[in-house]
């Protein structure tokens, strides 16, 4: 059992939320690309518990070791392996579940799996701690693609009811950067309070509350990608639906599309002052027939509410399957999505470079 994506870029996830430590082994970085460190604990910080008042109460370092791959800050061309240290453990929180699988967590399935031998305490590799790693080798991804004019943002669009306002057709990197900075990743700070309203009410009512994250990736050439099975939008898809709690994913208007007109869907082309050629609109997602058009890529995906809730919830008792209830303690986000938001910036750039690399090699 391997969790593993890319071609080119391929990318391992490896461990358990409360064992020894977790990472990733990312081979197919390109040589002699500098890494700046401090940029990338401060990407990774966006993911942390604890940040705001709205998050878990779990809140690790997630400092990464560079086991090997890196020399004097910069890529050497050979594997790059990357360990984190799970310190802030509470294993005994989990000591009930072990034999009452969680409602909507893959407790239940990882036992029937893995006949009760997988180490499922915290969730164990199905842990949203395990998308640290995937931050880790994404933070640095991102950085390679700026270096080639490539940026990547993605802002929280959906708590509930409350929407934030959507991405403009061409954005600015300073936008991105903008939203990065906040400790709540929204475009607009009024519409970003509704949603923190939602969080709260969810999480007095012992409650837990879905969201929706849009990702926009600018500077990308015309051309890029392949048709049918390797799409970019099956190539994201695929990392994408890899996100614990990742439920959805659209690109462009998505399913809007399907109760429109063509003539109200369709991007008309034109050129713009230097000349070149766009869409007027970009309801496609900067993507036909699998390949980029040289529009932003621009997807929305839709992440389930935390299914460990500290109500009361009917499950079964394993082996035998007895009807039971469970009340699950712990520390749990009531909202994953605002976490989430840096971790959907990262599958998309590992799956843009790994794109880009497989490209340059045709
Ligand atoms: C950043 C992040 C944090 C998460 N935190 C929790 C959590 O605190 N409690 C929980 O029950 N699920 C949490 N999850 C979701 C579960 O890991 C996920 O629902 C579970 O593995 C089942 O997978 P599925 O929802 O993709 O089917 C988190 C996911 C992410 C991405």
């Amino acid at each position: 059992m391997a969790s593993q994506f890319g071609e080119r870029l391929r990318v391992s996830i490896y461990g358990e939320s409360h064992g020894n430590g977790i990472g990733a082994l990312i081979e197919g970085f390109p040589a002699g690309e500098h890494i700046d460190f401090d940029r990338l604990m401060r990407f990774m910080e966006r993911r942390q518990g604890g940040r705001n008042a709205l998050s878990t109460a779990r809140k690790e370092p997630d400092v990464p070791e560079f086991v090997s791959g890196v020399f004097e800050d910069k890529t050497t061309g050979f594997p790059v392996c990357i360990r984190i240290a799970n310190t802030n453990t509470r294993s005994g929180d989990y000591s009930n579940l072990a034999l009452k699988p969680r409602p909507s967590h893959a407790d239940y399935s990882a036992y029937m799996k893995w006949h009760g031998h997988a180490d499922m305490r915290g969730g164990g590799h199905f842990s949203g701690r395990l998308t640290a790693p995937v931050c880790a080798a994404g933070g640095i991804a991102i950085q390679m693609l700026e270096r080639r004019g490539i940026y990547v943002g993605a802002h929280l669009s959906s708590v509930g009811a409350a929407r934030d306002d959507a991405f403009p057709m061409q954005p600015d990197p300073a936008l991105f950067e903008n939203i990065a900075a906040k400790s709540f990743p929204v475009i607009s700070d009024e519409k970003g309070e509704q949603m923190q309203q939602e969080i709260l009410a969810a999480r007095e009512a012992l409650d837990s509350v879905g969201g929706s994250i849009e990702c926009m990736v600018t500077g990308l050439p015309a051309g890029l990608g392949d048709p049918m099975f390797d799409g970019i939008e099956n190539r994201l898809a695929r990392v994408l639906f890899g996100i614990p709690a990742v439920k959805g994913v659209e690109f462009g208007d998505g399913f809007a599309l399907s109760e429109m007109r063509g003539s109200a869907a369709n991007d008309p082309f034109g050129t713009d002052a230097q000349g070149n050629i766009i869409t007027k609109t970009n309801r496609n997602g900067g993507i036909l027939g699998g390949i980029t058009t040289g529009m932003p890529v621009r997807f929305r995906v839709g992440i389930k509410p935390t299914p460990s809730i500290a109500q009361e919830q009917e499950t079964v008792s394993l082996p035998d399957g007895t009807d039971t209830t469970i009340e699950i303690k712990g520390r749990h986000d009531p909202c994953i999505a605002q976490r989430a938001v840096p971790v959907i910036e990262a599958a998309a750039a590992l799956t843009v470079l790994d794109v880009l690399l497989c490209d340059a090699s045709q």
